[in-house]
C-alpha cells in the first residue's frame, strides 16, 4: 500500500481508501448482513487501508465505528463523514442548529471523540452562499471544541459534472479537503479542480473511478450511446463489441488512470465485497497505465465533461 500526507491536513493516508456509499453502501444497499460489511472493513484494515469514508445518509456510520472498534483501529485511521446542507426529507436547508446536532450523531454513531475530515456533501452551487455564510460558523465551532480536525466539501457529481460548485468553493479557501468525481470518461477536473487543489494544497479524495459504467457492460454502452449522441464521441470511434477492450480489464485500467493522475491524493473504491476490495486494491497499488492506452483514453474522453459515469 502506498501512503501519501493529504494536501495541508498533514494528515499521513493510504492512497486507496473504502468508500461506505455509493451504490454499494458497503453491501447494506442490497441487503447484506452487517457482520458481512464488517468483514470488508476487517480486511480493508488488513490491506493496510487507513482512510474510511461514510455520511450521515448513507447509513454506515454504526457498521464502521463498530467494526473499527472491535478492530482496536480508531487511533490509527482517518475518519472521514459527511451531512448535506440539503435536507432531501424535508425537502429545505439545514439549519445550522440541526448541522450541530448532525456533527454530534455522527460522532455516537461513529463511536470517536474527533472526525478528521467532515463534509458538506454533495453541495450544489446554489447552496454554496448559505453554507458557506450559515454552515461553516458552526463547523468552524466544532473545530475549536475538537469535534472536527479539517473541514471538506463533496461535490454532487452526477448533476455537476463540470465541477462548478468546487470551482468556486476553491475560491473560499475555507476547505483544506475536497471529494472530486474523476474517471477515465470524464477527467474534466484534470483542468478545472486540480490545479486549484495543487496551487492551494488542498487534499483531494476522487469518487467515482469505476461506478456503474465501468463495472458493467450495459451501463458503459448506454453512457457511451449518450455521448456519441451529444456529439462529444464518434459513432464509429469504439467497437460495438467490449468498447474498452484495448485496456484490457476495464476495471482494473479504471482505477489505475485515477491513482496516476497528478494532484489526486487518495482513490475511493466503494464495495461490499471482500473479493472487490481486493481485486481493486491490487489496481490500486499497480504501475500507471502503458502511455499508448493514455494517449488513446485521452483522445477519445479528454475534452467530456458530460456524463459521470453512473
Ligand atoms: N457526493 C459525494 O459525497 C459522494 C458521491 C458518491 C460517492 N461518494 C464516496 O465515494 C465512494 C466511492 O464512490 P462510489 O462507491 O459511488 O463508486 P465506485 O467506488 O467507483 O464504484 C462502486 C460500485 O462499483 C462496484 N464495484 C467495486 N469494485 C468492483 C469490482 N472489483 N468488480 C465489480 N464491481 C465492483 C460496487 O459494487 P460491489 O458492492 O458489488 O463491489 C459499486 O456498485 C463512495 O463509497 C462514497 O464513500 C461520495
Amino acid at each position: 500500500m502506498e501512503y501519501v500526507t493529504l494536501g495541508r491536513t498533514g494528515l499521513r493516508v493510504s492512497r486507496a481508501a473504502l468508500g461506505c456509499g455509493g451504490p454499494s453502501r458497503l453491501g447494506q444497499a442490497y441487503g447484506q448482513a452487517p457482520e458481512v460489511s464488517k468483514r470488508v472493513i476487517q480486511r480493508a484494515l488488513e490491506l493496510g487501508i487507513t482512510l474510511f469514508d461514510s455520511a450521515e445518509s448513507y447509513g454506515t456510520e454504526a457498521v464502521l465505528g463498530e467494526a473499527l472498534a472491535e478492530a482496536g483501529a480508531g487511533d490509527q485511521v482517518v475518519v472521514s463523514t459527511k451531512k448535506g446542507a440539503w435536507d432531501w426529507e424535508r425537502k429545505r436547508l439545514c439549519t445550522p442548529l440541526e448541522m450541530q446536532q448532525g456533527i454530534d450523531a455522527s460522532l455516537r454513531r461513529l463511536r470517536r471523540e474527533r472526525i478528521e475530515i467532515f463534509h458538506l456533501h454533495g453541495l450544489a452551487l446554489e447552496h454554496l452562499h448559505y453554507a458557506l455564510n450559515e454552515l461553516v460558523p458552526v463547523l468552524r465551532q466544532a473545530q475549536a471544541s475538537g469535534k472536527l480536525q479539517h473541514l471538506a466539501v463533496s461535490e454532487a457529481f452526477i448533476g455537476d459534472t463540470h465541477h462548478l460548485m468546487l470551482q468556486r468553493a476553491l475560491l473560499a479557501d475555507v476547505f483544506d479537503v475536497v471529494m472530486v468525481g474523476f474517471n477515465l470518461l470524464n477527467p474534466s477536473a484534470r483542468a478545472s479542480v486540480l490545479p486549484l487543489t495543487r496551487e492551494r494544497q488542498v487534499g483531494t479524495l476522487i469518487m467515482f473511478a469505476v461506478r456503474r459504467a465501468l463495472t458493467n457492460a450495459d451501463h458503459l454502452r448506454s453512457i457511451l450511446a449518450q455521448l456519441v449522441q451529444q456529439g462529444a464521441l464518434r459513432a464509429d470511434a469504439l467497437p460495438a463489441e467490449a468498447p474498452l477492450g484495448f485496456l484490457g480489464d476495464v476495471r482494473d485500467a479504471a482505477y489505475r488512470f485515477c491513482l496516476h493522475e497528478p494532484g489526486a491524493d487518495v482513490v475511493l473504491t466503494g464495495t461490499g465485497s471482500v473479493e472487490h476490495l481486493e481485486q481493486n486494491v491490487r489496481s490500486l497499488s499497480a504501475g500507471p497505465l502503458p502511455p499508448e492506452h493514455q494517449e488513446r483514453l485521452a483522445a477519445l474522453f479528454g475534452h467530456v465533461d458530460s456524463v459521470s459515469g453512473n
